[in-house]
């Protein structure tokens, strides 16, 4: 008879334990999915600016190259790491919308 009202009680905490426990996995799962869905922005956007201007496309990898070396050496954490790769391969990403003979032109620009 006891362990019965031990159960009753005990259950309802089991079950809303194992409801908290699968709403954090799928908390997870989906910020998960959405690293995964930023990094294939961030690297469609990236070939985007290497189909426009490939030495652009070239200087942001680099730059996101070093700027991850000098984040790693500075102890940075992960998160502003990504921040650190989506900023420096997207900072020229303007130059998309740029016509050739301003992106590609000659000289300085007010001349
Ligand atoms: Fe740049």
């Amino acid at each position: 008879m006891g362990a019965s009202v031990l159960e009753e009680v005990l259950w309802p905490v089991q079950e809303a334990q194992l409801d908290t426990r699968r709403l954090e996995l799928r908390v997870k799962a989906l910020e998960q999915e959405v690293r995964s869905l930023r990094e294939a922005l961030v690297c469609s956007f990236n070939q985007m600016l290497d189909l426009r201007d490939l030495n652009t496309g070239v200087h942001s990898t680099r730059l996101a190259e070093w700027g991850m070396r000098v984040g790693r050496d500075l102890g940075v954490d992960e998160r502003r790491m990504a921040d650190i790769e989506m900023g420096a391969l997207l900072h020229d990403i303007g130059k998309v919308g740029v016509p050739d003979q301003i992106l590609n032109k000659p000289g300085r620009f007010d001349e």
